[in-house]
């Protein structure tokens, strides 16, 4: 058995702050340990309490002076979006027409696939993103690549191909037929190998036939642990065309519904044009919402309500949903976050930020039993944040006398350079 001892300040959440109190649902221990045992996590206090007890066998991993968290989960983000991340101009439809789909065009390349899954994950790597909902390409080749490249470095990804048989051009489309046997080849072949998982990705639904979307909720039912990824209610022109194509639906939640994908397993990308009755069913469905901030912005979609999410109770995570996202750093995309919620009329409590960039987003994604903190016999996948990563955020950081005041200075000053380490399963796997 491999014991490590990581010593530094340690910050994680056991609970949401906003459900049961930040006192009970926040641990912060300045001088603190972290001990793991074969990449699980053993135990997490105070060094003093902890130090006495560790056997001489132990390896030291000393982080002092930095802030030691879990690992943030995103969970929504397009790994074929690469190449075309900060495209110019347009809203959802016209972007994804003149950007997105010729780029996602060129991953019937396995090569390519292969060589941008594993920018791709070093790239997660780089921003403390240690687990993520991940979107491919229609072809097959690309979660093939993904996983691949996900597997070599012992990642917790859920991924699937996605499913388009319909409005889009021809070098991106599926049919129903095929989209569910790649689907099933994949999930055969990836699904619950080492810490990867898939889940059925039906583009959004005026892109899927309802053949395919029958196919979907079959699947689904099928295999129990299956995720369902899609995207619902982003822009105002997506949900017109919605209305077109499905007249009799009561609204666009109603369409998945109809096919069995509105589960306690199913994650719906934005949400922002709908809220009231919509998120009461997803609630009592628990199913999740990612909130995408940078690109909702980003592509003028719209402003997410997190807090009328909340009151119904729905799941929520966070996601980067980059190639619509601007940045791959969730401490970005918590900045981001917090000025939507400002808008909206309330001011996002740091301990929340935090716990929807990890505990929330492993729930989000039903993975909370594995990875989200640090209790017992978690996966160790944990983040080291540098407290001196830039001139400003190290002049700002001294002045902090709390640690929320000096987790909410991290979520509007931080970014890619504020990740010092990122452990995968306690095994480091990137270092500044
Ligand atoms: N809706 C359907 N496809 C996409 C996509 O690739 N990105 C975003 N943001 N929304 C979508
Ligand atoms: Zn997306």
């Amino acid at each position: 058995m491999t014991v490590k001892a990581i010593k530094g300040a340690i910050f994680h959440l056991l609970d949401d702050p906003e459900t049961i109190g930040a006192d009970q649902a926040t641990q912060y221990f300045a001088d603190g340990m972290l001990i793991l045992e074969d990449g699980f996590v053993r135990a997490c206090g105070k060094r003093a309490d902890l130090e006495p007890g560790l056997g001489t066998g132990a390896e030291i991993v000393d982080h002092s002076g930095s802030l030691i968290m879990p690992g943030f989960i995103d969970t929504h983000i397009h790994f074929p979006q690469l190449d075309m991340i900060a495209s110019f101009g347009e809203k959802l439809l016209d972007w994804l027409e003149r950007y997105t789909f010729p780029e996602e065009a060129k991953f019937a390349d396995p090569a390519h696939a292969e060589e941008c899954a594993n920018f791709f994950l070093e790239e997660l790597l780089r921003n403390g993103t240690t687990s993520a909902l991940v979107y491919g390409t229609v072809h097959k080749e690309s979660i093939d690549a993904l996983f691949g490249a996900a597997y070599k470095r012992g990642m917790r990804i859920v991924a699937g191909k996605a499913l388009m048989d319909r409005n889009v051009p021809e070098a991106v489309r599926d049919t129903a037929e095929s989209g569910d046997l790649d689907s099933r080849e994949l999930i055969e072949k990836w699904h619950g190998k080492g810490r990867l998982g898939y889940a059925v990705t039906p583009r959004f639904a005026p892109a899927c036939s309802d053949d395919q979307l029958t196919r979907a909720g079959k699947l689904l039912a099928e295999i129990p642990d299956l995720l369902m990824h899609t995207h619902m209610a982003e822009n105002t022109s997506e949900m017109d065309w919605v209305k077109t194509l499905y007249p009799d639906a009561k609204d666009y939640l109603d369409v998945y519904a109809k096919f069995g994908l509105l589960t306690d397993r199913s994650v719906f990308a934005h949400c922002i044009h709908t809220g009231g009755e919509v998120f009461q069913r997803m609630a009592e469905h628990g199913a999740a919402v990612s909130h995408c901030p940078t690109s909702n912005l980003f592509l003028g979609s719209g402003l997410f309500n997190l807090r009328e999410a909340e009151k119904y109770g729905v799941k929520v995570g966070l996601g980067t949903d980059v190639g619509a996202g601007t940045s791959f750093s969730m401490l970005q995309t918590l900045n981001e976050a917090y000025k939507v919620s400002h808008l909206k009329g309330h001011a996002l409590d740091p301990y929340k930020s935090f716990f929807l960039a990890t505990l929330g987003g492993a729930r989000a994604l039903n993975m909370a039993d594995k990875v989200g903190n640090f209790e017992d016999g978690k996966e160790a996948d944990f983040i080291v944040l540098d407290m001196a990563a830039t001139p400003l955020l190290k002049r700002r950081l001294k002045t902090c006398t709390s640690i929320d005041e000096t987790l909410f200075v991290l979520s509007m000053l931080g970014d890619d350079r504020t990740i010092s380490h990122t452990y995968i399963a306690g095994e480091c796997r990137y270092s500044k």
